[in-house]
């Protein structure tokens, strides 16, 4: 298989904050117990009428700044998205259009928070067969559109934002393993609901309320731990790599303690581990992208260094690749 690396990344924060302060005052929460019990200290929130598709639009731009490989030169854009402007047209076409790439085939991928790294694996297949030169990969969700403001087991951990990556074939290093795992068994431990095509036939849902996350959060946190770990250990191995050859851990950023726990369960120094959960939360699949970004950014990952990403979502879809970084 022809090399494939990540030759340029973007990432578009909206700019209103909401704090552990300001959840104080919409639900009975405290800094304190959102801090100790998950890390997170603020979140970004979009602007009224910032739709997810603004959100991958500003990414891509900012992606393609710093880019080899110009957006009229772009042949594919994946999109990973669980809170799509709306069913269709994709959030994939509304960025083809904006950013001006004609050439580009593009179509969203559903896979909740693992949805940048399983939109990054199909892109990588479509290059290294050949059947494209180059594909633009965003993650991008306005989550807070899903979440019951008065939900505090959930509203608590979710923020808004968006990731970008150009992949097109490298020289050296790149892209040298992935791993996908699903478990359709674990779907009902997060749901979203009402919603989609089940509504008008499920007499239980309030179809009047507008969708919203439910979640089981213990059980979720014990499915997270075991996968992400395992999954950073067999993508490693696929690499002919083991843990320790890992310089840098770039994970979702769901909860600390869950970080912390996947930390342990590898054998990987917590230390190792790029964390920023403290100033967005959970931003569903664009969180490992936009952690990516910010850890290059600082001097966290360099030319040569062999690094992980570890990802795990609703579904439930866990995901590891092993990436030998090339700029
Ligand atoms: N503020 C104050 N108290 C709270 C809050 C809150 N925001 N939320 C829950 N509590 C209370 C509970 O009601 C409970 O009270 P009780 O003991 O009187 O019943 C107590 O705090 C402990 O609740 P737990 O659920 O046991 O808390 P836990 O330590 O498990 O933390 C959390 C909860 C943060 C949700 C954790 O389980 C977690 O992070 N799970 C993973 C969730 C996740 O990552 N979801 C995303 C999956 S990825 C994707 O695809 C989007």
């Amino acid at each position: 298989m022809s090399r494939v690396g990540i030759v340029a990344l973007g990432r578009y924060l909206p700019s209103r904050k909401l704090t552990n302060a300001d959840l104080e005052s919409l639900v009975e929460t405290s800094d304190d117990w959102i801090v100790s019990r998950t890390g997170i200290r603020e979140r970004r929130i979009a602007a009224p009428g910032e739709l997810t598709s603004d959100l991958a639009v500003a990414a891509a731009r900012d992606a393609l700044k710093g880019s080899p490989v110009k957006a009229e030169d772009i042949e594919a854009i994946f999109v990973a998205t669980v809170t799509p402007d709306s069913a269709f047209p994709s959030v994939a076409c509304l960025v083809q259009k904006a950013i001006g790439a004609p050439k580009a085939f593009a179509y969203d991928i559903s896979a909740a928070c693992s949805g940048f790294l399983y939109a990054m694996t199909t892109a990588r297949q479509f290059i290294a067969t050949g059947m494209v030169k180059n594909a633009l990969v965003i993650a991008a969700d306005r989550f807070t559109s899903i979440i019951d403001w008065q939900d505090r087991n959930t509203c608590v951990l979710f923020g808004d934002g968006a990731g970008a990556a150009i992949l097109a074939p490298v020289a050296q290093g790149g892209i040298l393993s992935d791993y996908l795992v699903s478990d359709g068994a674990g779907a009902p431990l997060m749901v979203v609901v009402p919603g989609g095509a089940r509504t008008p036939d499920d007499k239980d849902m309030d179809a009047a309320k507008l969708p919203y996350v439910t979640m089981n959060g213990q059980e979720l946190f014990k499915h997270a731990v075991p996968g992400m770990a395992e999954a950073v250990g067999i993508a490693a191995a696929r690499a002919g790599l083991t843990v320790d050859d890992i310089a840098c851990v770039v994970p979702h950023q769901a909860n600390d303690r869950i970080i912390a726990s996947v930390a342990k369960r590898a054998g990987i120094a917590k230390e190792r581990f790029f964390i920023n959960i403290d100033k967005y939360g959970n931003i569903s699949a664009a969180s490992v992208v936009v952690a990516l970004g910010e850890a290059v950014e600082a001097g966290r990952i360099k030319k040569g260094d062999k690094i992980a990403l570890t990802v795990f979502g609703a579904g439930l879809v866990t995901a590891a690749s092993i990436v030998e970084w090339s700029y």
